[in-house]
């Protein structure tokens, strides 16, 4: 080959590997450096201790999402301006440094005036509990750069840089632990607009990024996007898993983020504990358990382990003036929608910067948690049978402000049936009561079916074959409630 033609497509191919495409890290697949830290990662990725890990994922199903940081006490209007005037980039509150370019001097006063009075672990840990969830992740850390637990590495944190003073995450970890919730961290580990987290875009992107919207690029720290890694990420992360004991890491924003720096993540955090669960946003495609996206519900089973994350209203971060609370009915939807699909749900609220969480959003989620309380087994530790439901409600979930802008509302119908099973128990949930008392659900057709009972009910039910499906009796429900959930015992 002629050394002109030779050395251009040598640069050629090394452009490529180094700018590959994202979102998910720019590990180029195949390649020889891929091979061979999947090689390294494979072993701890199906370790017996990452399976425990596993086992306790499944089991959980429903857990609180927490976004909380500076900006919460912006609530999404800064000098006056709403989220949606001016500025650039995402809406929700927690975006508002990005949002609306406050240069990271002006955005560090933040940090001065963050004194949450009202913060209270154990009454939000109460919260959670009561609303039927298993455990608990909150921001240690989001784009903004600023932690809430102590750290050695950055004083940009709760401990050092407020007047507050308090290490959140040890305080929320205790009382996690006391109420027997697991409790978890998510940790911005890509995007970092304080201390030059840029998600490799710069360094490891394309030569014009179309993501530029995602990181600092109007008073950048003067860092290269490896140092960043070197000397707060990987350090602080770090320091999560030596200080804090945890059930699931988030990381967040990889997207041109290279290999080796998602594979020293897993490794750090397998390292410290093993039974930690990673998401797939570490990058790379080194994560334990994937995201379908913000606010998505996929659309098909998946018997691989994943979370669904999705807000309570619109936002993640507390904003003020946004009211559009999805009800307990949608929540439930969220919840049996996911997990009859084979994931779990990971429900945010996003508290004020005193440190209150929305009470229309507590409330919400404390009806569901009185439907936990009877139709619980339908949902923990369950695994999906072979349709997630039949019916006639075709909902897709495409988006945080995908429900709010498609108007979608949440009547469901008496043929409505989202299905689990466990052991020897199919689940049949419904989330609307029939005027009449019998029901049909077709599904359970073909199935050996020993016995039917009604969650919360000790009696069996009567029940028959018809050419179309089994038809069931229900009793009178005497209590007004949400839907209700069968469970199927067959015989074997
Ligand atoms: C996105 C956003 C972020 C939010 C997260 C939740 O990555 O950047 O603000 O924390 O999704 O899933």
């Amino acid at each position: 080959m002629n050394i002109r033609i030779f050395l251009f497509t040598l640069i050629l191919l090394l452009k490529h590997s180094v700018n590959a495409t994202g979102p998910w890290g720019s590990g180029v697949p195949g390649s020889p450096e891929m091979l061979k830290l999947e090689a390294k990662w494979r072993p701890m990725a199906f370790s017996p201790a990452k399976m425990r890990g596993h086992q306790r994922f499944n089991e959980q199903k429903y857990g609180m999402f927490i976004h909380w940081g500076l900006y919460s006490q912006l609530g999404g209007v800064y000098k006056g301006q709403k989220m949606e005037e001016g500025g650039t980039g995402p809406r929700v509150a927690e975006w508002v440094m990005r949002n609306k370019e406050i240069p990271r001097a002006e955005y560090a006063k933040l940090a001065e005036s963050f004194n949450p009075t009202r913060f209270n672990a154990q009454e939000w840990v109460a919260v959670a509990k009561a609303a039927g969830m298993k455990y608990m992740v909150i921001t240690s850390k989001h784009h903004d750069g600023f932690a809430l637990f102590d750290s050695d590495v950055s004083d940009f944190n709760a401990v050092d840089g407020s007047p507050f003073g308090r290490d959140i995450i040890k305080e929320l970890e205790q009382a996690c632990q006391k109420a027997e919730i697991a409790f978890g961290v998510y940790y911005s580990h890509a995007l970092d607009w304080k201390d030059g987290g840029d998600s490799g875009i710069k360094d490891y992107g394309p030569e014009k990024p179309e993501k530029k919207v995602f990181a600092n690029y109007f008073d950048p720290a003067p860092v290269k996007f490896d140092d960043y890694i070197k000397n707060k990420a990987l350090p602080q992360v770090q320091e999560l898993v030596d200080n804090y004991k945890l059930c699931e890491i988030w990381l967040d924003t990889p997207i041109y983020i290279p290999a080796r720096h998602s594979f020293a993540f897993y490794k750090t955090i397998y390292d410290a504990d093993p039974e930690i669960l990673v998401n797939q946003r570490i990058g790379n495609h080194f994560g334990d358990f994937g995201i379908p996206g913000d606010n998505v519900i996929p659309d098909q089973i998946n018997e691989n382990a994943w979370e669904c994350v999705a807000t309570t209203n619109n936002s993640w971060g507390y904003k003020s003036y946004d009211d559009d609370w999805k009800k307990p009915i949608e929540i439930l939807y969220w919840l049996v929608a996911n997990v009859s699909k084979g994931g779990n749900l990971l429900l945010n609220v996003g508290p004020d910067g005193h440190g209150v969480m929305p009470p229309e959003a507590v409330s919400n989620l404390l009806k569901v948690g009185e439907w936990l309380k009877v139709n619980g087994s339908a949902i923990y530790g369950t695994k999906p049978w072979h349709i997630d439901h039949e019916g006639n409600s075709a909902l897709k979930m495409g988006g945080t402000e995908h429900r709010k802008k498609a108007k979608l509302d949440f009547n469901f119908g008496n043929d409505d049936f989202w299905f689990t099973k466990k052991e020897d128990k199919v689940y049949a949930i419904a989330l609307a009561r029939p005027e009449g008392r019998s029901i049909l659900v077709k599904s359970l057709i073909n199935e050996p079916i020993h016995k039917i009972r009604l969650l919360g009910q000790e009696s069996f039910l009567h029940w028959g074959r018809t050419p179309s499906g089994v038809e069931v009796q229900l009793p009178v429900f005497v209590e007004d409630g949400i839907g209700y959930a069968l469970e199927v015992t067959l015989a074997n």
